[in-house]
């Protein structure tokens, strides 16, 4: 039964769409009616507001990285398993890919992800953020950042840690976070993907 409350919980902490909540905050329009139309920091950035973008940003990663935390600090209180608390990480995830406040629309998942890996590992996810930097400098692609980053999280989870329960879920993630991304990978390979920094003129 701990099991499952934890797992819904973590669903619906991931189900608070960032995006939508910082630009309602600061007045900006809806963040599914312009550019991308994806909840999330990218698009956010795209009405030229940095303050709401590093706070979708932060907000989204904060709720992944929360919800790991609690299940690992109170893991052995509440008798979670191994398995649960990588489920755990997953439902966050999930929350905020198909969130239950906002009609099932939600955000692509890479700065939730970010927190996830942060919270199993602080090590783990500075590595892939560290990735995610150095693409996003060299390319000034937000997508192709997450895109790299998310392929290369599995791996240093393994170098970290080997083959544990927790490395399906992250395995997982990456695959969803991917797929999230069908159409930025169609957009990059048809040289049509905006890059990071430029405005829409419909975003404000
Ligand atoms: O944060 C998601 C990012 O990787 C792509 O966002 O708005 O360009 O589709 P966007």
């Amino acid at each position: 039964m701990n099991s499952i409350i934890a797992i819904v919980l973590a669903y619906l902490i991931g189900s608070i769409s960032f995006a939508v909540v910082v630009s309602r905050l600061f007045g900006l329009s809806d963040p599914r009616t312009y550019g991308s139309k994806n909840p999330g920091a990218t698009n956010v950035l795209r009405t030229g507001n940095k303050a709401a973008a590093a706070l979708t940003l932060l907000g989204d990663g904060f709720k992944g990285w929360l919800a790991v935390w609690l299940a690992l600090t109170y893991q052995f209180q509440f008798d979670l398993s191994d398995s649960t608390v990588a489920m755990v990480g997953l439902a966050v995830f999930i929350g905020h890919l198909w969130p239950v406040f906002f009609k099932f629309v939600g955000g692509k998942g890479v700065a939730t992800a970010l927190g996830v890996l942060i919270g199993i590992n602080v090590w783990l996810g500075l590595g892939t953020f560290a990735t995610w930097l150095i693409i996003a400098y060299a390319f000034r692609y937000s997508s192709l950042a997450a895109l790299v980053a998310s392929l290369f999280a599995p791996f240093y989870y393994a170098l970290l840690f080997g083959a544990r329960i927790e490395l399906l879920a992250v395995v997982i993630m990456s695959a969803l976070l991917i797929y999230r991304h069908s159409q930025n990978i169609a957009n990059l390979m048809a040289g049509k993907e905006s890059r990071l920094g430029s405005k829409k003129k419909d975003a404000a």
